[in-house]
């Protein structure tokens, strides 16, 4: 089994995600992999309407750490909570490059997050410069130590890692299979000597960066990669089951 989870970023309408919904459950009803998709906040309920007794899981996109108070714009636990949300995407690149998300405050939401219950979904990756200057191992150990500290051993199986180069990210350029491979490989080594563990198997970690239904079958066919988290090719149903419908 795989797991392939839609990032929809700040994409699609109401009436679009119904549409979207709709067909989607029927994709997944078909399928042996794990289907999930991360909407926009206000898209939550949404999601819980449509979702429920469905195979396909859902989730936002970000937290915000505090229980409440005077922090504009943001939103807590118990609000993902009054809709069902199961899933939390934390510390994408795109809240670390435009919204300054460090690793620190991502180590706060993840506690948060695992504290609540939700199934957290932590991205990692290396810019082109990192990557073009050896600096990938540095770069994703650096992210992974401030993101788990004070994380217990027994919290990792109730999570998600995803890989993301930035470089690959709604670039049409993905990982080639054997760099994904390798990269997700020392991620699972790096987090598994962090904690003292000899068995990789209950850490997850997922490929994300330009995944689409032409590269899926070489990419999801490595033995280290557990899935996928998809970004433009997560948008379309017609897309997106070419990937849902990956067999291994
Ligand atoms: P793309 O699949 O559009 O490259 O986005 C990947 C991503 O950022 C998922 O979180």
């Amino acid at each position: 089994m795989k797991y392939l989870i839609g990032n929809h970023k700040m994409n699609l309408s109401g009436s679009e995600l119904t549409a979207y919904f709709k067909e989607l459950k029927k994709v997944a009803k078909q399928s042996e992999n794990y289907v999930g998709v991360c909407v926009p906040y206000v898209y939550l309920p949404l999601a819980n309407k449509m979702c429920k007794k469905s195979k396909v899981h859902f989730g936002s996109q970000n937290m915000y750490f505090q229980p409440k108070g005077a922090f504009t714009g943001e939103i807590s636990a118990n609000m993902l909570k009054e809709f069902n949300t199961e899933l939390v995407i934390l510390g994408h690149s795109e809240r670390r490059a435009l919204f300054g998300e460090t690793d620190e405050l991502i180590n706060q939401k993840l506690i948060t997050t695992l504290k609540e219950g939700f199934t957290p979904i932590l991205c990692i990756g290396e810019t082109k410069e990192e990557r073009e200057s050896k600096q990938t191992n540095k770069v994703l150990k650096k992210q992974l130590v401030g993101a788990l500290k004070g994380v217990e051993a027994s919290a990792l199986n109730k999570m998600f890692f995803a890989y993301e180069p930035v470089w690959a990210i709604g670039t049409g350029i993905s990982a080639t299979k054997q760099d994904a491979e390798k990269t997700i490989k020392h991620v699972k080594e790096t987090i598994a000597k962090l904690y003292d563990l000899t068995n990789l198997d209950n850490i997850i970690v997922l490929y994300g960066g330009s995944l689409n239904s032409k590269n899926v079958n070489d990419i999801l066919s490595q033995p280290h990669i557990d899935g996928g988290l998809i970004g433009g090719a997560s948008l379309k149903v017609d897309e997106f089951k070419k990937l849902i419908d990956y067999k291994g």
